[in-house]
């Protein structure tokens, strides 16, 4: 393991005021995205639409990497760059997807493992030598009547450390994401309770497997009530009990947080971060940054919807997401802003 590689790529993954881009849909979640708007669910139409996003002007200024696909990391522009060769060109590092998608977890009704560790050491050394230089694993956690198990939580862990070690050997900083879903009507406080039990299992585990902790970063979620929670919690709450649950759980020597968005409204997701940022940034041992998907993406693709005459503006309003989590960042971001394109 050559950990001041992976140490310097961490580095420079939670550099400047910049965050993550994830793009990583899987086919199907990205089909299911294109099929809500009426964008034909093709391969080609799936890579215009990552042409659209990767040749954004300025994107740069605000994404320091970008997850990819197993599709995507192997397509081209329509003028046959490699999306790859487009990113590493502006600065942005490229990442990659490398679970398989999480399944029901047998015996344990309601609860899911992730797959994907066969032949994972081949497929990382191949995603270095396509360019990648950190990957991306998540594990999903319900809340609902007796559930999480421990059990359930305890084998992602496992698995997720795992998935930890193989990168670092391959030379790729592991993104390890134990996503706590938004689903139900569980309260702030269970959300805070099971946050803290995930993080604590997968940082032992972590631990137990020798993983280089200063050669990752976490891609949590914020704590938040379940959406049909009926007493919701204001970005302040939501701030409050995110970093008392982090503080408790991520180790100092951890270079960044990155947060996923988890289908939270995008505006709110910005004005969270922001908050977390206004409120505690003298407190905080680590980068506390962005690795959204749809918070990011959501209104690109809402204008896009598959016709090339709508690229720039697409482009300008993912530009746009990128420009608010990024002066969220910094604790500069202001509703006002949703106004100013
Ligand atoms: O794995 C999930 C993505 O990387 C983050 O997606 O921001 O839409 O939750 P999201």
């Amino acid at each position: 393991m050559n950990t001041s590689e992976l140490r310097n790529i961490a580095q420079r993954l939670m550099a400047g005021d910049k965050g993550l881009l994830a793009m990583d849909e899987s086919t199907a979640t990205c089909n299911k995205r294109f099929k809500d708007l009426d964008i034909p669910q093709t391969e080609e139409y799936r890579r215009k639409y990552r042409e659209l996003i990767v040749t954004t002007p300025r994107l740069e200024e605000c994404i320091s990497g970008a997850i990819l696909y197993d599709e995507t990391i192997k397509q081209s522009t329509a003028n046959e760059i490699l999306f790859t060769d487009i990113l590493i060109k502006k600065g942005i590092i490229p990442g990659i997807k490398v679970d398989g998608g999480a399944v029901p977890m047998p015996a344990f009704p309601g609860e899911k493992v992730t797959e994907g560790l066969d032949g994972l050491r081949n497929r990382l050394s191949a995603y270095y030598d396509m360019g990648a230089r950190f990957a991306k694993w998540r594990a999903v956690i319900a809340i609902d009547n007796g559930i999480p198990t421990e059990t359930c939580i305890k084998v992602n862990a496992g698995i997720m450390a795992r998935y930890a070690a193989l990168c670092q050997e391959a030379g790729l900083v592991p993104i390890v994401e134990p996503e706590v879903l938004m689903d139900g009507d569980h309260t702030l406080q269970s959300c805070a309770e099971v946050t803290q039990q995930v993080l604590h299992l997968v940082f032992n585990e972590l631990y137990e497997q020798r993983v280089y902790l200063a050669g990752m970063i976490l891609k949590p979620n914020m704590v938040l009530p379940g959406l049909n929670c009926p007493l919701q919690a204001n970005a302040d709450d939501i701030a409050t009990a995110t970093i008392e649950c982090f503080l408790n759980c991520v180790p100092a020597a951890v270079p960044g947080i990155a947060f996923l968005s988890g289908g939270q409204p995008y505006a709110l997701a910005s004005e969270r971060l922001n908050t977390m940022h206004t409120r505690f940034d003298d407190v905080l041992p680590w980068v506390l940054t962005f690795s959204f998907s749809r918070a990011l993406q959501q209104p690109a693709l809402e204008i896009w919807k598959g016709d090339d005459k709508n690229i720039l503006a697409a482009q300008q309003a993912l530009y746009h997401r990128a420009a608010c989590n990024n002066a969220a960042r910094r604790g500069a971001y202001s509703p006002d802003m949703e106004t100013q394109q």
